[in-house]
Order: C-alpha cells, then structure tokens, then sequence
C-alpha cells in the first residue's frame, strides 16, 4: 500500500463509521486516530449518546477478533481474561482459557470502563500499557492494538486515574444541540428499522498495520516547537498534561496529517490536542477555546477567506464609484495587494484542500479582476 492508498483506507473507514450517525464527525475521528496510532481512546458522556454505538460500528468495520464487555463493580479478572483452566492446575501449572477473551483480542470495548474493581485494575493497566497480561506466573503477551472504553463520567478516585491516563484519546459526546433533532429522529430511525444494515469489514488488521506504519513515517519536525508553544501555553492556563501523554501526542498528530493527505505535519494536525490534553470536562471547552486562538486551523483559514471575500466585494463597489486618477485608487491597488499576500500565506499548508483552494482561487481571481479595473483607471 503506498502513502495515497494509505490516505484513502484511512478516509474510507472514517466515512463508513460516522455515516449512520448525527453530529458524531468528532467522535468518529477519535476513534480512527485511535486505530491509526494504536492507541486506546474513551468516549465519555450522557446515556444514549451513540458511544457504544460507534464503537460496534468501529468493529464491525474492522476484520479483528473482538472482545466486548460491560464492566460493573463485581466484574472478576476471569469474565475478562478466561477461567482457570482445571485441566492445566491439575497437571500443576497455572494458567487461563484465554479463548476469546480480552487476552486474544486486537480491538477491546469496555463499557463502564471506570467501574473497573481493584481485582481486575491491575491487569487491565498492564494489557494496556504493555500488551501483556499476567497470569500469576506467566506473561503472554497480549495482540491487542486499541482498547475503547465508554463512561458516563470522568474519574475522580485516585485509583483510577492511572487507568484513565491510559487513554491517549478522549473524548466528550454531548447530547446533540436542537438544530439536529429532526436528522437525529431520521437516522435513528433507520438504525431502529435495520435499513442501515451490519456494518461490513473494509479494513483488515494487516492493512490497519500498514496504514500505522505510514503514520510512523509522517515527518513530525515542522510542528514541534509549536507543539511545545502550545503545550506551554496550556500548562500556564492550569491544563497539565503528564509526560507519557505528551512524548505520544505526536504520533496523533500524524495520523490526522495522513487523515489529511499529508506526508508532512503542519499547524493544522495540532487540532488533536483538543482530544488528547483535557482531562476534566470543563477542559474540553477550555481547550476548544485556546487552540480556536492559537492555531491556523482549517476552519480558521476557511473564516479568514470569507471574510476577506466580504472586504473584497466592498472594496470592488467602493472602486466602481471612484473617478478615473482618484489618488484612492492607488490605496485600494496597494491593499488588494496586500490581500493577494495575504491569501497566500493562509493557504501555503493547505495545498490538498480542495475547499480551501477553491475559495482561495476565486477569491485571487476576483482581486486580479480589481487590480486590472484599478490599472485601467489609473491608465498605467
Ligand atoms: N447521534 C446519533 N445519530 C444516530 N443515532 C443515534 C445518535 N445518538 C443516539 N442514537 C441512537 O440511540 C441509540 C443508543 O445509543 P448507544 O446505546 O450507543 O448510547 P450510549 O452512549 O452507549 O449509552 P449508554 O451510556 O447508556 O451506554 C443508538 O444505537 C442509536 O440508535
Ligand atoms: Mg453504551
């Protein structure tokens, strides 16, 4: 699989899971930044907001060996990592039935992840930390790739905050706002009735190791000291992040530049840091705020044309009415000018967008337009 390839499995995938869902995109992309850095992500908030519902979707479009399971209070080790097997102890060793179980599985959902017990906590951190899990005498060495977890809460015991560190992505699914009622109602509606069917695979975990190794050879280089600016910033408004998250941070940033189609990270993949600092739920809306300030994002470029193609229309009116060698009319040449540079830097990362292209090309056409109605009054 090349590097475009790459691009388009990956985009697939995102595609194929959050198409059944209603405002779910940044759910969705989670759970594939996730997949395509290996690491674990945990959706939390309100019942029934679609968590577990994406994360069956997720893999069901992955041909994996799959474990689920609800975790309450009185969950045992043995419901998550098989039974003793008696055969085994008779013969005097000791030892699992692993079959099917979250031994054996590449992609694990927890439900209730945070009503993990003490008696199965510990096992659970070393499969997700280091793939193994420890069988009182042995160590086997554990397949699993991402393990989702869902809650309807953040943790606040101290215990359970080196299960909830363990989760490089995270995010909060809100209720959706008014406005999406009606398509919520249409598309639960075709869940309800089957009309969206069983998701099918379009990724095997071959092709999904593959896809990984791509992101490994994404060139990281050219956002980290913004990376670091930002990290900064952000400890200095009282969001910490712990050591082990931020040396792992950049390999999220890679998968969202290859999501992108890019070989090179830029400005824009620093969005991640929205799904990999906060940690409280206040945090998520904090953070929104601080990189909607700090960081040229692809929202923020697409806000910035627009409002320069406002200012453009209002300058071609006010052109229209100036006379012929208005003194203005060299004002407006050297402002437009100045939009042209402009225009150029806020797009210079966002070559393969075609949105932003395309606004970006109108809008340079237009003012190449102005500048030639400006000339022609100047009669230069
Ligand atoms: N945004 C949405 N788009 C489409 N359907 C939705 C959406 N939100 C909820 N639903 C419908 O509601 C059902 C319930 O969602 P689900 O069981 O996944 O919620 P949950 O967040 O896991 O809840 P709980 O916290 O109780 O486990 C979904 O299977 C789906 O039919
Ligand atoms: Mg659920």
């Amino acid at each position: 699989m090349d590097f475009n390839e790459s691009v388009k499995k990956a985009k697939h995938f995102l595609q194929e899971l959050e198409t059944p869902f209603v405002g779910r995109h940044e759910e969705a992309l989670v759970i594939v930044l996730a997949l395509l850095s290996g690491e674990h992500a945990v959706l939390v908030g309100e019942p029934g907001t679609a968590k577990s519902a994406l994360v069956r979707r997720a893999a069901a479009l992955l041909k994996a060996r799959f474990f689920k399971y609800l975790l309450t209070r009185y969950t045992e080790p043995s419901e998550l990592f098989g039974p003793l097997d008696i055969r085994a102890l008779k013969a005097g060793t000791y030892a699992r039935v692993t079959k099917g179980k979250l031994s054996e599985a590449e992609i694990a959902f927890l439900d209730e992840i945070f009503n993990a017990s003490s008696a199965v906590l510990n096992s659970l951190l070393s499969i997700l930390m280091e793939r193994v899990v420890y069988d009182g005498y042995t160590e086997i060495r554990a397949p699993l790739w991402s393990l989702f977890g869902s809650s309807n809460r953040v943790p606040d015991e101290p215990e359970l905050e080196a299960l909830y560190d363990r989760f490089l992505l995270r995010a909060y699914v809100k209720p959706l706002d008014q406005d999406y009622w009606d398509s919520l109602l249409t598309a639960a509606w075709k869940l309800e009735v089957g009309e969206v069917g069983e998701a099918t695979p379009v990724l095997t975990m071959k092709e999904l190791e593959e896809l990984h190794k791509e992101v490994l050879r994404v060139n990281v280089n050219a956002v980290k000291s913004q990376l670091i600016k930002l990290l900064l910033t952000l400890e200095g408004k009282g969001l910490h992040v712990s050591d082990r998250r931020k040396g792992k941070i950049l390999k999220v940033i890679a998968a969202h530049a290859l999501l992108n189609g890019r070989k090179v990270a830029t400005e824009d993949d620093l969005i991640v840091l929205k799904y990999t600092v906060p940690k409280a739920l206040e945090d998520f809306e904090k953070i929104n705020v601080i990189l909607m300030e700090e960081l040229k994002t692809r929202e923020r470029v697409i806000r910035e044309l627009n409002e320069l193609k406002a200012s453009v229309k209002l300058a071609a009116t006010k052109i229209q009415n100036t006379a012929p060698y208005d003194p203005r009319l060299t004002e407006y040449y050297r402002s437009l000018n100045a939009a042209k540079n402009k225009i150029s830097n806020l797009v210079k990362d966002f070559d393969n967008d075609e949105e932003i292209r395309r606004l970006a090309d109108d809008l340079m056409s237009d003012i190449e337009d102005l500048i030639h109605v400006i000339t022609a009054r100047l009669n230069v």
